[in-house]
């Protein structure tokens, strides 16, 4: 078995991240627990800024992924702004110390109440609204007309170019829910003085996640430059800023990303020489590979055709497998050198025949009742689409932080899973 990510990397036969036994962690913390790397987020961070250098940018994470407060504050501290899409989000974005300024708020269904809290942020406002529809444009220019604010605002644009990714993570074609597309964008722009409230500064765009390729990047960011001539045309002002959205993919163990050195080429190539801000989105790209599930095996149950390791965590902790089929790597927190290997399934204690981490996966026949396993590249959309299922309290996360672990969400309690419940 290779050596998992760039940050949890076997030392010995033991699993460790930053000189952390994953062991040591299993004993103090208990598991399932999902367990964080400071550096899986902050290398790739970095990677991004150096490779933008030269040009106005703001790498704005996107909180869905993965919204631990702990996190948050560190990729804020680190310079990162947000990208929201709800109230809850940019509540947690401002909890955990990120400048309203540095905040952008994307997503389809952003409610008047949701608007004016972001309008009214830190007094300035968050820096910018995503707008993907006309009804929600004329709703944010009556909210922020009443509250005497004017907000920034993109259009986002729906490019119709295929991201090549899961259908479920599609976002970029014209039958997909999101954006705006061409025609509607002019049309908006002819109109802007009826929307007094709103000032037209950006072409915004996410066509999905997961993208491994950078030809469907290219081929919408070709669209969006032209578009955004076309709309300087018909506005008496210059667009200030572009948002190329999220979406870069990693490796879940056989995918080959895209490099971020030739993602900021082709971003400078398109938009370096335009004197506007490039705003980014990205979410995967630094929380994927930042965090493990870990689990304790609660059982073996032997078939003839293949085992089950039974383990304590289960799909309301982790849903990518059973939502989308996601491959997860899988691996010993303790390795046995030369033990025969066997078809295997992983699964949850869930009763739900999706409940499964791995299906028919070659794993050593020596793993049994108390051995833990981690669940790798579970730091993006883990525990921030986990769930009580089952009555199930969600599990405790830890952050690695300059070599040292530090729980940084304590496990539910029973008496959590029915607060705010009426008893009638
Ligand atoms: C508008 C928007 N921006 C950014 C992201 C982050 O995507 P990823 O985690 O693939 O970078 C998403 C994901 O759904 C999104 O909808």
């Amino acid at each position: 078995m290779s050596a998992p990510t760039d940050w949890f990397r076997y030392k010995g036969n033991h699993l460790e991240i930053d000189g952390t036994r994953l062991e040591q962690v299993a004993n103090k913390f208990g598991t399932p627990c999902y367990v964080y790397s400071d550096r899986g987020f902050l290398d790739p961070l970095t990677a991004l800024k150096k490779g933008l250098k030269g040009i106005d940018h703001l790498i704005c994470f996107a909180v869905k992924s993965n919204s631990n407060l702990s996190v948050l504050s560190l990729l804020t501290e680190a310079g990162a702004g947000m990208d929201i899409v709800s109230g809850g989000e940019l509540f947690r974005a401002l909890t955990a110390g990120a400048p309203a300024q540095e905040i952008i708020f994307s997503g389809v269904g952003k409610t008047p109440g949701e608007m004016a809290t972001a309008l009214e942020a830190d007094d300035q406002g968050i820096y910018a609204f995503n707008v993907e529809s006309v009804a929600e444009l004329a709703t944010l220019s009556t909210v922020a007309e009443n509250l005497g604010k004017r907000a920034r605002v993109a259009l986002r644009f729906n490019p119709d170019v295929d991201a090549k990714t899961h259908p479920y993570i599609a976002t970029g074609l014209k039958r997909n829910k999101f954006g705006l597309d061409r025609k509607e964008i002019l049309t908006i722009a002819a109109a802007h003085e009826t929307f007094p409230g709103v000032s037209i500064e950006g072409i915004s765009i996410h066509i999905g996640s997961q993208i491994l390729s950078l030809r469907p990047l290219r081929e919408s960011f070709t669209k969006v430059r032209a578009l955004m001539k076309e709309v300087e045309k018909i506005l008496p002002h210059r667009l200030q800023f572009v948002d190329l959205g999220g979406g870069l993919g990693i490796s879940y163990g056989k995918e080959r990303p895209i490099s971020i050195p030739d993602f900021c080429k082709l971003v400078k190539e398109y938009f370096g020489k335009l004197s506007i801000k490039v705003i980014l989105e990205p979410g995967r790209l630094l929380s994927g590979n930042a965090g493990i599930l870990l689990t304790e095996i609660l059982y073996r149950k032997v078939r003839t055709q293949r085992d089950f390791l039974i383990v304590d965590a289960a799909m309301n902790d982790l849903i990518r497998p059973s939502l989308y089929e996601s491959h997860h790597e899988i691996v010993p927190v303790q390795k046995v050198k030369n033990g025969k290997n066997k078809k295997t399934d992983v699964v949850g204690p869930i009763c739900e025949t999706g409940d499964f981490f791995a299906q028919d996966r070659s794993l050593p026949l020596h793993l049994n009742q108390g051995d833990l396993l981690a669940i790798l590249s579970a730091g993006a959309y883990g525990f921030s689409m986990a769930s009580n299922y089952n009555s199930r309290p969600r599990v405790a996360e830890v952050l690695i932080q300059n070599g040292t672990p530090k729980l940084i969400r304590e496990r539910e309690t029973y008496e959590d899973l029915i607060r705010g419940e009426v008893h009638t």
